[in-house]
């Protein structure tokens, strides 16, 4: 359809589908001897078989340990989608952190992928367990086909080869099949177990195909469909979000070893940002060269960032979440840098240093650091295995509410601040100090508050201990010399049956440390 012309341009073109329009920037040809060419001509993918992954096991002993806790139920648990970021363009591709650890897939590994865990005889699956696991995804359209030079989402003639339903069985040792089976896989003999159907349990709000799916197989084979309990169906989910999220509380040595690759490339990250502090202070947004600076090793050295970088100098150091990053970077200031590295298996670090701009902490900036770290150490003192993890915080801030009281500046008593109907120090430190750390910066944050805020710290836990002091500019209840420093002091700790480890101890915390190594960076 055409339609009168109004602008100048001829007759309009009506009829083309919106979708399609995105080909308009661009000709492509469609003739048949284009498409014979394009057919033809290329060399065989390597037919090779990679060597199973090192993680291969532990991702075993993983779906193992998932697998105890449901019993005769169907488990299935996306990657999800890659995700528009404007337009045609897609953001990166991260699979979902529950998915990645229970196939040990990390990077961009893989789009849609789904994973079902299929029940059997109790004791008769994957390693003596009650299911046993397939993984469901699409492998890349040969290069016979259009779709391989004509897809610019999933061609590989545009993204790049990636491994095949056979490779990738090989390295996950984990049987792999096209993604086209996992409608059947998912929906097949759902139903009421009490009459012979099998209950599905889906970690839900990853994918919206396979939320969607699920709905209707379940509203489809409902007794009673006008009547289906969404509630309880919601339940039956949450308790596999939730287990996912448990799962991970504890880590494995090779996910030991992934924090301490991310921590290690982390620490080049902050060091790489000392280095770039003279072209950030000539820089108008001096918190962009500092956000670069630790980005280039984010991509050199890992995957990505774990988490948008603060890079917050002087009164934006007060800002909890300051990450716009165009302020500038003023000697004699403090610049708060809160920056994790997410290695390629997507483990995260998640550290933080408070550091004076010109290098050397002012009597003021000294005083409040200080009281920063000893909240700190206390922190670190009160994270022995057996102890509750809520213990650490309340050491933590312990500290610092004494320093707020004696440096004058509680409204009340040091006793009625601490109380339940106090806290009035929180206005100076409101967040908490710790949490678990991993695949998600914020770890397992699904677990339930028995086994998080109030669980036992126990061997194989990583979490972060991160106490602060902000005092904002506009906070008129402090003396002016305070106003405009804001403080943070974040370190990764790994809980050992010997005490806890500082992960993060390569980057100095004591005031004298931090000037060493700044000014030894200087040279
Ligand atoms: N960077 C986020 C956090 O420290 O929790
Ligand atoms: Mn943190
Ligand atoms: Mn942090």
């Amino acid at each position: 359809m055409t339609t009168a012309d109004t602008s100048g341009l001829g007759e309009l073109s009506e009829g083309q589908p919106l979708d399609d329009r995105v080909n308009n920037r661009s000709q492509k040809p469609s003739n048949e001897a284009y498409k014979a060419f394009m057919a033809t001509g290329w060399a065989e993918d390597d037919a090779e078989l990679p060597a199973r992954a090192e993680v291969a096991p532990y991702a075993a002993q993983r779906r193992r340990a998932l697998s105890e806790r449901f019993p005769g139920e169907r488990l299935v648990i996306p990657a999800g989608p890659l995700k528009v970021r404007s337009n045609d363009t897609d953001y990166r591709f991260r699979p979902h952190s529950g998915f990645a650890h229970l196939t040990g897939l990390g990077l961009d590994r893989e789009p849609d992928a789904v994973l079902i865990m299929e029940p059997v005889e109790p004791g008769t699956g994957d390693d003596g367990g009650n299911h046993t696991a397939v993984l469901y995804f699409r492998p890349l359209a040969g290069t016979d086909s259009e779709e391989f030079y004509s897809n610019a989402r999933y061609g590989a003639f545009w993204i790049g080869s990636r491994l095949g339903l056979e490779q990738v069985s090989a390295l996950l040792d984990l049987p792999t099949r096209h993604l086209d089976e996992a409608e059947t896989a998912i929906t097949s003999n759902v139903g009421d177990p009490q009459f012979g159907g099998i209950s599905v349990r889906l970690l839900r709000k990853v994918d919206e195909m396979v939320d969607a799916l699920v709905d209707t197989v379940r509203y489809n084979t409902a007794m009673d469909p006008e009547n289906v309990d969404l509630s309880a169906l919601d339940a039956l989910d949450g308790e596999l979000t939730e287990a996912l999220s448990e799962l991970r509380l504890i880590k494995d040595a090779w996910e030991v070893k992934q924090m301490e690759a991310a921590v290690a490339a982390t620490v080049n990250g902050f060091t790489e940002v000392v280095k770039a502090l003279p072209r950030a202070i000539a820089h108008p947004r001096g918190e962009r060269v500092v956000e670069g600076a630790f980005f280039s090793r984010a991509r050199e050295e890992g995957n990505d960032l774990g988490y948008d970088t603060i890079a917050a100098a002087g009164n934006n150091a007060t800002v909890l979440h300051w990450i716009r990053n165009n302020g500038t970077v003023n000697a004699g200031e403090l610049l708060l840098l809160d920056a994790g590295v997410e290695a390629d298996s997507l483990y995260t670090a998640d550290i933080t240093r408070t550091v004076p701009v010109n290098g050397t902490y002012s009597e003021v900036q000294r005083k409040i650091y200080q009281a920063v770290l000893d909240a700190a150490d206390a922190g670190f003192a009160a994270a022995k295995p057996g102890a509750k993890f809520r213990d650490v915080h309340q050491a933590a801030v312990k500290v610092l509410a004494e320093r707020l009281a004696d440096w004058g500046l509680l409204p009340v008593s040091l006793e009625e601040a601490l109380s339940d109907n106090g806290q009035q120090h929180r206005r100076w430190m409101p967040h908490g100090t710790s949490h678990h750390l991993g695949l998600d910066v914020h770890d397992c944050a699904q677990a339930r508050k028995e086994l998080y805020l109030d669980g036992i710290i126990t061997e194989g836990m990583v979490f972060t201990i991160e106490p602060g002091l902000y005092f904002k500019n506009e906070d008129l209840s402090v003396p002016e010399e305070y106003r405009g420093i804001g403080v943070r002091i974040e370190d990764d700790i790994l809980i050992t049956a010997d005490g806890p480890v500082n992960l993060s101890a390569a980057l100095p915390r004591n005031p004298e440390d931090v000037e060493a190594w700044m000014a030894g960076l200087a040279e």
